[in-house]
Order: structure tokens, then sequence, then C-alpha cells
């Protein structure tokens, strides 16, 4: 598990608006699997296209629940286990790693410049759990939750990154909400590690390279809305935009963030100036009903190459979490003839093919096997 504790005074930050919906009913795309997508089409402020899509849902996961209660003693908070064996699950541990990093490190610099944090800070793994929606008329039987929890003498805190640190431009959401004590901050955002072992002397390098991708404002736990709500960061090649129930939040060009990164979620305060201070016996939580994501990543084996022939879309579809096939772009009716044309040699029939069935012009589609015929 990754120790280092690099200042990380940027973030995605939660805000306003009631909660409204992500299922609304929408253009009657057919809902797909991720086999059959070649890539993904978002249209937000523009179009981009990704090659890989994940969901967690943490909305059905009676079995796990477990709310731990706060450990009192600092080193035992990094030694804690997981909450439960969904965080060992294979769903969970190939794609998160769950942080008990703590700030001792930077306290000792006794460098402001880097760091302003005037609390002892540590995360936990069991500070992450799993936990029954208690809501009324609640829209699922669990959530995730991220807990910081303020002791008489530090603070514990709650972190998962990737375990990929290559992805490159995506568009993550999740459905969300933040609650509790003033003075904490969480956070969905992406980040680039400075060398490890930390040298001192870069990370004010570091730090300023994280700077440049602070979004201009975040809202404190005090001003938060108790609501879900649909948060979203749109990550392409020259800028970042955050999208709070889908209105735009804010957007950043200049200095966007270029080189490969880890995806983030955190919540936690160490009394500096970005976070603020937690009373002693405080706590906030984020809880998150679902994760969702779609993008590119350059790691070996992750790069897709030549040309996307089954478009899909995560957000034009009636069913969080599930592709539809939007093939042909701005044909609202694919596999209608002529509607959409996959490209010589792409699919075109098959007993489990869900994709485009027409042919690019000059191309037929020709029988192979009962699985895979092809435009050629
Ligand atoms: C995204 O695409 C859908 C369907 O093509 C369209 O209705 C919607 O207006 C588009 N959104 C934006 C922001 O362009
Ligand atoms: C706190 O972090 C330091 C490195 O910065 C590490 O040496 C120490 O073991 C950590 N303490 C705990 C309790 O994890
Ligand atoms: C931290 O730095 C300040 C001045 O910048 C100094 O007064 C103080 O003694 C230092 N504290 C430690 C523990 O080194
Ligand atoms: C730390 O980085 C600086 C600047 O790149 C370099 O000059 C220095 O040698 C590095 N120190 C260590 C211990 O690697
Ligand atoms: C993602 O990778 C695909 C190639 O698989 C490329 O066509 C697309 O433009 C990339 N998306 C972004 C946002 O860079």
């Amino acid at each position: 598990m990754p120790t280092t504790s690099p200042a990380r005074p940027f973030a995605l930050l939660l805000l306003l608006s009631a909660a409204l919906l992500v299922d609304v009913a929408l253009a009657a795309y057919p809902l797909t699997t991720d086999s059959n997508c070649g890539c993904y089409r978002t249209n937000a402020t523009s179009v981009n296209y990704f090659a890989h899509h994940q969901f967690f849902d943490f909305r059905s996961l009676s079995q796990y629940v477990n709310v731990p209660g706060p450990i009192s003693n600092f080193d035992s908070n990094a030694a804690a286990p997981p909450t439960s064996s969904f965080f060992t699950s294979a769903t969970w541990a190939n794609a998160w790693r769950i942080q008990n990093w703590n700030n001792s490190g930077l306290l000792s610099l006794n460098n402001t410049d880097v760091n302003d944090a005037t609390v002892k800070m540590v995360n936990s793994p069991n500070n992450i759990y799993i936990e029954r929606n208690t809501d009324n008329g609640a829209n699922g039987q669990t959530h995730m939750t991220m807990r910081t929890v303020r002791h008489s003498d530090f603070q514990s805190a709650a972190e998962f990154e990737s375990a990929s640190n290559g992805y490159q431009f995506l568009s993550v959401r999740m459905y969300a909400r933040t609650k509790g004590s003033s003075g904490a901050v969480t956070a969905m955002f992406t980040y680039r590690p400075p060398p490890t072992p930390l040298n001192t002397s870069l990370v004010q390098e570091a730090d300023l390279e994280i700077r440049t991708r602070d979004p201009p404002s975040y809202v404190q736990y005090t001003n938060q809305p108790a609501d879900w709500a649909y948060y979203r960061m749109d990550w392409t090649p020259g800028s970042t935009t955050w999208y709070v129930n889908g209105q735009t939040h804010s957007t950043i060009t200049f200095q966007a963030p270029r080189d490969p990164a880890q995806v983030m979620f955190n919540a936690w305060s160490d009394g500096g100036s970005w976070s603020g201070h937690m009373s002693p016996n405080g706590a906030a939580y984020m809880q998150i009903q679902w994760i969702e994501m779609v993008y590119n990543n350059t790691d070996p084996g992750a790069v897709k190459t030549g040309t996307c022939v089954n478009v899909c879309s995560i957000d034009e579809t009636s069913k969080t979490g599930q592709p539809v096939l939007i093939t042909g772009g701005n044909n609202p009716t694919p596999n209608a003839p002529g509607a959409c044309a996959a490209a010589r040699y792409g699919q075109c029939a098959g007993k489990t093919y869900n994709g485009c069935k027409t042919c690019a012009a000059g191309t037929t589609c020709k029988f192979q096997n009962d699985y895979y015929s092809q435009c050629l």
C-alpha cells in the first residue's frame, strides 16, 4: 500500500443543489453490455470517446453491512483491517486501494509552504464501510460510507485510490452526499503522485503541480445539503469540468492536468487552511451509492487502437450503470437500415451480437459463423 503523504490541497468539492435523478426517461437506445461496446461517448461540454467503462454499485450490499466504531488510538487506525470482505473482493480490490498513510512526515517538515496541517491525521481502513441506507423511501438498501473523525489529539480520515495511476482522461461520476461536522473536506479527484520516497525538494514542485489542478472553489460541510446529489468530473484534453446534478459547477482550461493520473476519493481534515478545523468529537461522512466512470488508461493492455464501431453511452441510458448502444452517432435508431455503419472488417451480425448491423458503403455483411459476420 502506498504510504506517501503528499500535500493534497486540491480536490473537487461538494456542494449544493437538490438531489435529482439519474434515471430519467431517455431516448430509446437499446440497453447493452460492456462486451458489446467498442467505446463510450460523452457529450457534455464537448464530445469525447473513452475506451473503458466501470460501475461500482454499493446499493445492494446488505451482506457486507458493518459500521465499526471509531478507533481512538492513532497507530491502530493505520493497522485496522478492512471492515468487510467486500473490500477484499476482486470487484473492489482490482480497482481500488484503501489508504493508511498519515501526515507525520509532512508535519515534521514544519514548512507551511508545503503543508499547513496543524493536526495529526491518519487514514484508516476502519473508516470505509458498507452501511444500511435508512432514508425514508431509500432507492437502495445500502451505501458505502467514508468517515473522518476528530479524536482528542488527532484526526482519523478515509481515502481510497485507484490501483492504476495510468488514467488519462475520464468522466467519473458518483451519487453521493456529505454530512456531519464542519471542518472537513470530501473529494473525488485525479492526482499524479510525486516520486517515492518523497524528496522534500521535490515536494514543492509536486505541490505546485497539484495546485495547478485546484478547482476554483470548494464547499465545507456546514454548507452542505444533506441531499444526495449526482457529482461528475470530466477530465478531457485541455480541460476539467465539474458538474453537480447536471449543472456545470466549474471548469479549468488553463493548466488543466495532462499526465496520467490516479483517481481518488477521500474524507479528511487536518486543521490546515484548506479543510479548516474540526472540533474534538466531531465527525463527517461522505456516503456514496455508486461510482461510475468511462476512461482511457495508458497501462499495458488497456490501450485501445483502431476505429470504434459500436459506440455506447452511459449518459443516455435508462438504467444507471448499464450502457446503451448508440452506434451511428447522431442517429436515434441504431440498427434501423442505414442508421449506422460498421466499418470494413467490423462485425455486423452474430448470435450474441447487439451492435450495428449495417455495413459501411462498399462493404457487405458476410457470414463467418453463427457468432460472427463481418463487413467485407
Ligand atoms: C447529448 O446527446 C443527446 C442525444 O444525442 C442530446 O439530446 C443532448 O442534447 C446532448 N447534450 C449536449 C450537452 O450536447
Ligand atoms: C506514519 O507515517 C510515517 C511516514 O510518514 C511512518 O513511518 C509511520 O509508520 C506511520 N505511522 C503509522 C501509525 O502508520
Ligand atoms: C517550525 O518553524 C518555526 C518557524 O518557521 C519555528 O519557530 C518552530 O520552532 C519550528 N518548529 C519545530 C518543531 O521545528
Ligand atoms: C531531490 O530533488 C532535487 C531536485 O530535482 C535533486 O537536486 C536532489 O538531488 C534530490 N535529492 C534526493 C535525495 O534524491
Ligand atoms: C481514448 O482513446 C481512444 C482510442 O481508443 C481515442 O479515440 C479517444 O480519442 C481517447 N479519448 C480521449 C478523451 O482522449
